[in-house]
C-alpha cells in the first residue's frame, strides 16, 4: 500500500469513495470536494492500493492503483470543529495549530482489514511532526470507540451539526502529560506509525502483510 497526498486528478476517485461510504445527505459532493482539494491537497491522506486486478470494478481507479481510504480536512487557528469548515476551504492556514479532519473514508470492499486505522496513525505522525497542537474530529457515537483508539478523547455534544447529525467532537492533543486521558494510546499510535513509515520506505511499492489482498 501506498500513502501519499492529493492532486485534482484524484478527484473522481474521492468522490466515488465518498458516495460509496456517506448517504447522500453527509456524503461531500464532486464541487465541495474539488474546493478542498484545490485549496488543500496536502492535507488530503489517500492510502492506494498499486496491485489491482482487471476484476476491480469499483470506479476509485487512480493512476497509480486504486483508492482504498482517504483521510481529509483543514488546518485551523480555530480549536473547534465548525460546520463552515466543511463549507469554506478558506479557512485552512497550513501554519495554524489544528489539523480538523473532516472525512474518514474506506471504501466497502476493504474495510475491517486495518486500512483507516493505518492512514490515521500516519495523519497522526504528520501532524506530530507539522508541530500542530493536535487533531479534531466529529463523529457519531457508534464510532468513538474506534477514535478513543488512537488517544482521542471526547469532548461531548460537537456545535457542528452537519446534515442534521448529533456529532461528538474529539480532540487528540500532543503536548499533555503522560497520565492524562488518552496519553498513552496517542504514544502507541505514534510508536506504530513511525514504525510503519519506516517499513513503508524500505518497501515502497510492496503490499505489507497487514492488508490481505482482495480476491
Ligand atoms: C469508519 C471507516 C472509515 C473505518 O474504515 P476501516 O478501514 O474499515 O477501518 P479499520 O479496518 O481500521 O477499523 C474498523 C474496524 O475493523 C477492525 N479491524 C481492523 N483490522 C481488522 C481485521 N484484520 N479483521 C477484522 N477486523 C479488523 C478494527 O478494530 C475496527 O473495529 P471497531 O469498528 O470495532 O473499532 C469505514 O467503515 C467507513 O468508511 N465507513 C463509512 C464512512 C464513515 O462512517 N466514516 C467515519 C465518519 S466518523
Amino acid at each position: 500500500m501506498l500513502v501519499r497526498h492529493a492532486t485534482l486528478d484524484d478527484l473522481d476517485a474521492l468522490a466515488a469513495v465518498e458516495s460509496a461510504c456517506f448517504p447522500p445527505s453527509e456524503a461531500a459532493d464532486l464541487d465541495r470536494l474539488a474546493n478542498r482539494l484545490e485549496t488543500y491537497p496536502d492535507h488530503f491522506w489517500l492510502l492506494v492500493n498499486p496491485v489491482t486486478s482487471d476484476n476491480d470494478c469499483f470506479p476509485a481507479q487512480l493512476d497509480d492503483g486504486m483508492l482504498v481510504s482517504f483521510i481529509d480536512g483543514p488546518v485551523t487557528a480555530q480549536a473547534d470543529l465548525t460546520d463552515e469548515m466543511y463549507e469554506s476551504p478558506e479557512l485552512h492556514n497550513s501554519d495554524a495549530p489544528w489539523q480538523m479532519i473532516l472525512g474518514v473514508n474506506t471504501a466497502p470492499m476493504y474495510q475491517h482489514r486495518g486500512c483507516a486505522s493505518f492512514l490515521m496513525r500516519q495523519v497522526i505522525l504528520d501532524a506530530a511532526l507539522a508541530h500542530r497542537e493536535g487533531i479534531v474530529l466529529a463523529c457519531k457515537e457508534k464510532k468513538l470507540p474506534f477514535y478513543s483508539s488512537f488517544g482521542f478523547v471526547d469532548e461531548g455534544r460537537s456545535e457542528s451539526n452537519h446534515s442534521n447529525v448529533a456529532w461528538h467532537q474529539m480532540r487528540l492533543k500532543f503536548n499533555v502529560p503522560e497520565d492524562a486521558p488518552g496519553a498513552d494510546l496517542l504514544q502507541a499510535s505514534i510508536s506504530l506509525a513511525m514504525k510503519e513509515t519506516t517499513a513503508y520506505m524500505d518497501h515502497e511499492h510492496t503490499i505489507t502483510s497487514q492488508f490481505p489482498q482482495v480476491s
